[in-house]
């Protein structure tokens, strides 16, 4: 039923890839957008906030200087209802306009937007070495000093951000730079792609279907391990914007595997153990250590917090044939979810489902809270979604619905399953020794055919927060957002590696 509409509509959105310049004829950009019923993918959604730094100029002698600073006194702002006022005066500074506005302080950008920040924000957020300590990046200031009804005593636009003075016993001034506010403005959210959750490195994710075998991400060992780390930094981007990235030329021993893993970071340990070098002799209580078929799924369910990555590489295959690798991009089967059976996904995103790991005599494993985890988790400010979480062999008891769901969620978990099992989804890869496959476990599902013959695997499990941070710090040297670039060269800003207006503090 999804096929042919979702061919045509991936075969438009064929677009270059930024990080390998090849041709990938099948994804949507925009991960919040279904490729089925988006042909047209918008561009990348980014704001420029260098657009924000004002011109280096001396303003403090411009005609027009009332216009870019405001004392307690100051008459309420009139850009609101006189545009034309405001483009004159944009026009003859590059300054935003400011204007102090009750609990509130204004910034006109343009005749068109504005933002409000309010003078407890302002000030709970001053970043002068007195309120933030510049090393480790911790609020110093309390809270909690800060009286309800604090009004600043004299606001500025300058050439480098909006500068406050607030009353106390010694004059407190408080700088807060263009870019970061502009960023930062929830009065009203200026952000243009309010789908995205999480933004490391400008790096956005790019759903794909079964035609992905055409051209995978893929990098080579020999980049991944070399210690300019620009190798790590496309690696981990890749799996980022694909959930899943190959890795060739490693060689096929664990001990090379378990250093390509270390690049990341820890290894998460389990009761599997640390770092896995396994062959399907049950030697702990699980289907993966058989030779039997396994759906695609996610690992993990039965924990609180399912790992984030996790490696496989297989070392060997003699005597038998079998045991091809399934990948599914399970944003991808959301997102068609989602279109074509918007009850069903509503259900997946709201009924926690409870698993377990029982196998082992020693220990039994089920998510807190024990009723589960959604199969569908959505950030709660954004609603995009963020993880998949599905293991339909280690569900537990479904003793939590109501009557009335009980075969509305059979149902919805029935097309979630058609989903994930079309033709348009899968994607199936012979693994071969020497070539390594890292996924995001919250994202993408795998699993594989039945097999015969002795498969000797190895591979492990990496924390979320771990690679999370690897591309942050990766991102912030070979990616700088806009406003680490724009604030560098305010004094006092980068210090100890790290700047202070870091969108991510
Ligand atoms: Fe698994
Ligand atoms: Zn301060």
């Amino acid at each position: 039923m999804l096929k042919q509409p979702l061919a045509r509509s991936l075969q438009a959105l064929s677009r270059p890839h930024p990080l390998q310049g090849l041709t990938r004829p099948f994804f949507c950009r925009s991960h919040a957008l279904s490729p089925y019923l988006t042909p047209g993918c918008p561009p990348l959604l980014l704001i420029s906030l260098q657009s924000f730094q004002p011109h280096t100029r001396s303003f403090t002698t411009h005609p027009s200087r009332s216009s870019a600073s405001a004392t307690v006194a100051a008459p309420k702002p009139s850009y609101s209802d006189d545009p034309q006022h405001l483009t004159d005066l944009l026009a003859v500074d590059d300054l935003p306009i400011i204007s102090l506005d009750g609990n509130q302080v204004a910034i006109g950008w343009d005749p068109q937007t504005w933002s409000r920040f309010h003078n407890i924000w302002l000030r709970d957020h001053c970043r002068c070495p007195k309120c933030f300590h510049p090393v480790t990046k911790q609020r110093l200031f309390n809270t909690f000093d800060i009286p309800k009804d604090l009004t600043p005593l004299h606001a500025e636009a300058t050439p480098l951000g909006l500068e406050v003075t607030w009353p106390s016993k010694e004059p407190h001034v408080s700088l807060y730079p263009w870019s970061w506010l502009h960023h930062n403005s929830y009065d009203p959210s200026l952000k243009k792609h309010q789908s995205s959750s999480d933004d490391i490195g400008r790096h956005r994710k790019i759903l794909w279907g079964s035609k992905i075998q055409q051209s995978p991400p893929i990098i080579a060992y020999e980049d991944v391990m070399a210690p300019d780390n620009r190798g790590l930094y496309k690696w981990l981007s890749n799996v980022y914007e694909f959930g899943f990235c190959f890795v060739s030329g490693v060689p096929a021993t664990p001990e090379a595997t378990e250093q390509l893993a270390l690049r990341i970071g820890f290894i998460r340990e389990t009761q599997y153990g640390k770092f896995w070098d396994f062959t399907s002799d049950l030697a702990k209580g699980d289907t993966a250590y058989t030779t039997l078929a396994l759906g695609a799924h996610t690992d993990n369910t039965y924990f609180t917090d399912p790992c984030g990555l996790q490696l496989f590489h297989l070392l060997s295959h003699t005597e038998g044939t079998g045991g091809e690798t399934l990948l599914v991009d399970g944003f991808y089967a959301a997102s068609i979810m989602k279109e074509l059976h918007p009850e069903a996904y509503d259900l997946l995103s709201r009924v926690p489902v409870p698993a377990h790991a029982a196998g082992e005599p020693s220990e039994l494993y089920t998510p807190y809270p024990q009723s589960g985890y959604p199969v569908l988790r959505h950030d709660s400010t954004t609603g995009e979604l963020i993880q998949v979480r599905w293991n339909n062999d280690d569900r537990s008891v479904m003793n939590h619905l109501t009557p009335e769901l009980v075969e509305k969620w059979y149902d919805a978990i029935r097309l979630w399953n058609e989903c994930l099992t079309s033709a348009d989804s899968e994607y199936w890869v012979q693994l071969r020794p020497g070539t390594a496959v890292l996924v995001d476990n919250h994202r993408v599902l795998h699993g594989r055919s039945a097999f015969n013959g002795k498969r000797r695997m190895c591979g492990a499990y990496i924390g979320v927060d771990e690679y999370r941070s690897k591309l942050a710090v990766l991102s912030e040297q070979f990616s700088p957002d806009a406003i680490v670039k724009a604030t560098n060269d305010i004094p006092d800003t980068h210090v100890n590696g790290r700047n202070i207006w870091n969108s991510a503090l």
